[in-house]
C-alpha cells in the first residue's frame, strides 16, 4: 500500500478501489473524497473495466465515516461545501455506467454507510457495523444519507438509524434491505470476487441498460419509467451481446459477451 488516500488495481476486468487511511478507520476527508472521484472517474473511462469492487483497508472498517478533525473547525458554507464535495463523489458512484460493489469489511458509519449505500451492491462481513451517528455528534448525514436510506430502506429505518445514532449489525442491515448479503468475513473477499467476475462475464451493455432504467425509475413516475424501460430494452436489440446471448442460449452453449 502507498501513502495515497486510495489505491486502485486492475484485476481483469474487475476494478479494485480501497481507501487507504486504516489509521483513520479509511476516515473520508476532503482529500480523500477528491482521490476516491478521480478513481471513479478512471474506471468509468476504462473500457478494460467492466466492474468496481470498492473497500476500505484494514481490518477493521470499510470506511468509519466523514472525518471529523477535518470537520470540527468548517464554517456553515465550508460544511455547506464539503456536503456537496460528499454528494457529488455518491452521485458519480451511483450513476456510474458499470456495476460497482461495496465489500464492507468492518465498520461503515455515516459517509462510510453513504458510501456503500452510492453503491449497486453491498456484501458485508458478519463482523461489520453499519449506522449513521453523526447526531452523536450534533449533526445530520450530509452526503446524501438521509436520502438513499430512505430508499433503500424506508422512513421507518432511516428515522431509527438517524434520529438514534446507534449503529446494527449486519444481521438487521441484512433484514432491512440496506446490504444485499452477509457473508463470514473469512470468505468475504471470494464471496465478493465470486461476484464481480460474474458480472465481468455478462453483457456491459445490458448490465448498464439496467443501471440507468433503475436509476431513472427511482427518481420519476410509474408512466415515465416505463417508457424509458421500453426504449432502454429497444436500444438492446441495436447490440451484438443481445444477439449474442439469445443466439447462445438456442445453441445451448455459453455466451461469450463483446459489449458491443
Ligand atoms: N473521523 C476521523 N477520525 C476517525 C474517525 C472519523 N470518522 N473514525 C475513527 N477515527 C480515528 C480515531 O480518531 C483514531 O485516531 P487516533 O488513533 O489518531 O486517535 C483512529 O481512527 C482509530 O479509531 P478509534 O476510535 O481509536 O477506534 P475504536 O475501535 O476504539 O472505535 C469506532 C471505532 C468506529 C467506534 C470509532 O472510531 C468511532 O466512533 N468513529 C466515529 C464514527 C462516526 O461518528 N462517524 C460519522 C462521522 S460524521
Amino acid at each position: 500500500m502507498t501513502d495515497s488516500p486510495v489505491t486502485f488495481v486492475n484485476q481483469a476486468a474487475v476494478c479494485r478501489i480501497t481507501v487507504n487511511r486504516p489509521d483513520k478507520l479509511n476516515a473520508l476527508n476532503a482529500a480523500t473524497l477528491d482521490a476516491l472521484l478521480a478513481a471513479f472517474e478512471a474506471a468509468a473511462g476504462d473500457a478494460a473495466t467492466r466492474v468496481v469492487v470498492l473497500t476500505g483497508a484494514g481490518e477493521k472498517a470499510f470506511v468509519a465515516g466523514a472525518d471529523i478533525a477535518e470537520m470540527a473547525g468548517l464554517r456553515p458554507t465550508e460544511g455547506r461545501d464539503f456536503s456537496q464535495r460528499g454528494q457529488r463523489l455518491m452521485r458519480r458512484i451511483e450513476t456510474l455506467p458499470k456495476p460497482v460493489i461495496a465489500m464492507v469489511n468492518g465498520f461503515a458509519l455515516g459517509g462510510g454507510l453513504e458510501l456503500a449505500m452510492a453503491c449497486h451492491l453491498r456484501i458485508a462481513s458478519d463482523t461489520a457495523k453499519l449506522g449513521q451517528p453523526e447526531i452523536n455528534l450534533g449533526l445530520i448525514p450530509g452526503f446524501g444519507g438521509t436520502q438513499r436510506l430512505l430508499r433503500l430502506a424506508g422512513r421507518a429505518a432511516t428515522l431509527e438509524l438517524c434520529l438514534l445514532g446507534a449503529p446494527i449489525d449486519a444481521a438487521r442491515a441484512l433484514h432491512l434491505g440496506i446490504v444485499n448479503r452477509v457473508v463470514a468475513g473469512a470468505d468475504l473477499e471470494a464471496e465478493t470476487m465470486r461476484i464481480a467476475e460474474q458480472l465481468a462475464r455478462s453483457a456491459p451493455l445490458a448490465l448498464r441498460g439496467v443501471l440507468d432504467t433503475v436509476n431513472t425509475g427511482g427518481e420519476c413516475g410509474i408512466e415515465e419509467g416505463l417508457q424509458y424501460e421500453t426504449a432502454q430494452f429497444g436500444l438492446m436489440f441495436s447490440t451484438d451481446d443481445m444477439r449474442e446471448g439469445t443466439k447462445a442460449f438456442l445453441e445451448r452453449r455459453k455466451p461469450v459477451f463483446t459489449g458491443r
